[in-house]
């Protein structure tokens, strides 16, 4: 049977969490075009289910997600990239109105940490790593990391996380206000769908209406943000030194950028 880039599942003895695993372990959970519209899919879906009131998105205990694909965006032009844009997956993830518990262990990088913190709540395993190091690639964050990321820790780290790309662990980034808890790794996903049913225990619509309202603390800046970002992002995809940086990932050598 054709593996499936994501398991969608009730929680034990509570359905009114769902849990839904991304399921790419080879490639450690990369992002790719499929796997993404079959997250929005799902999400739009589990948002005209009655039944179910929270949901948790995980991983693998060696990663929730190492990021977008780059197998699949070094053979991507800027113009393809334009296209895949309608509709973007990533907006309609975060239009998701039921509240969503990132379960994170292991690598949490580039368009994985973007998708944890599109989720509303981060529970994360002593040994999750988070980082942005899309500046090794030759590119930039091009799903929200520039904007959410500061809005959750501040310029000053988030602006290092960006520029040097540097890896931070699962106490680094619950002491800069990213994770709203770390435990020990046996117990990440039985406390985020613990979390998850503590949600789904309270008044449905408040709980919409609730994240909602939070949500608009930075909306009206995250919106003109995601899009500058996104376009920074898009305009970098026509450089050599994207299509360096990509190229030397994928035969495993250290990239030599030039500036152009
Ligand atoms: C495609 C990936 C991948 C990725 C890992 N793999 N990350 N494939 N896209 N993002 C693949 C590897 O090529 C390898 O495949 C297999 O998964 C196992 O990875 P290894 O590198 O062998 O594992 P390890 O040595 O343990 O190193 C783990 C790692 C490293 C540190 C996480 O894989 C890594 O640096 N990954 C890339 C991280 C990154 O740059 N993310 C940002 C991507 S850009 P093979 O076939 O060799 O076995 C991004 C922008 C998104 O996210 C923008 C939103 C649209």
């Amino acid at each position: 049977a054709e593996e499936k880039l994501l398991l969608a599942e009730r929680a034990e003895g509570d359905p009114a969490v769902a849990v839904l695993t991304l399921n790419r372990p080879k490639a450690l959970n990369a992002l790719n075009a499929a796997l993404l519209g079959e997250l929005a899919d799902t999400l739009e879906a589990l948002d005209a289910d009655d039944e179910v009131r929270c949901v948790v998105l995980t991983g693998s205990e060696r990663a929730f997600a190492a990021g977008g694909d780059i197998k699949q965006m070094s053979d991507s032009t800027a113009a393809e990239m334009v296209k895949r844009e309608s509709p973007n997956p990533w907006k309609r993830i975060a239009a998701a109105r039921k509240p969503l518990v990132a379960a994170v262990s292991g690598f949490c990088l580039g368009g994985g940490l973007e998708l944890a913190m599109t989720c509303d709540m981060i529970v994360a395993s002593e040994t999750a790593r988070f980082g942005q190091p899309e500046i090794s690639l030759g590119i930039i964050p091009g799903a929200g990391g520039t904007q959410r990321l500061t809005h959750a820790v501040g310029k000053a780290r988030a602006m290092e996380l960006v520029l040097t790309g540097r890896q931070i662990s699962a106490a680094e980034a619950f002491d800069a206000g990213l994770l709203t808890r770390v435990v020990p790794e046996a117990d990440y996903l039985s406390e985020a769908v613990a979390l998850a049913g503590e949600v789904a225990r309270q008044a449905p619509l408040a709980a919409q209406l609730g994240k909602d309202a939070v949500l608009k603390a930075h909306a009206s800046l995250l919106e003109v943000g995601l899009d500058y970002e996104r376009r920074n992002f898009l305009v970098l995809f026509s450089t050599e030194d994207k299509a360096e940086g990509m190229a030397a990932f994928k035969e495993k050598r250290k990239p030599e950028f030039k500036g152009r």
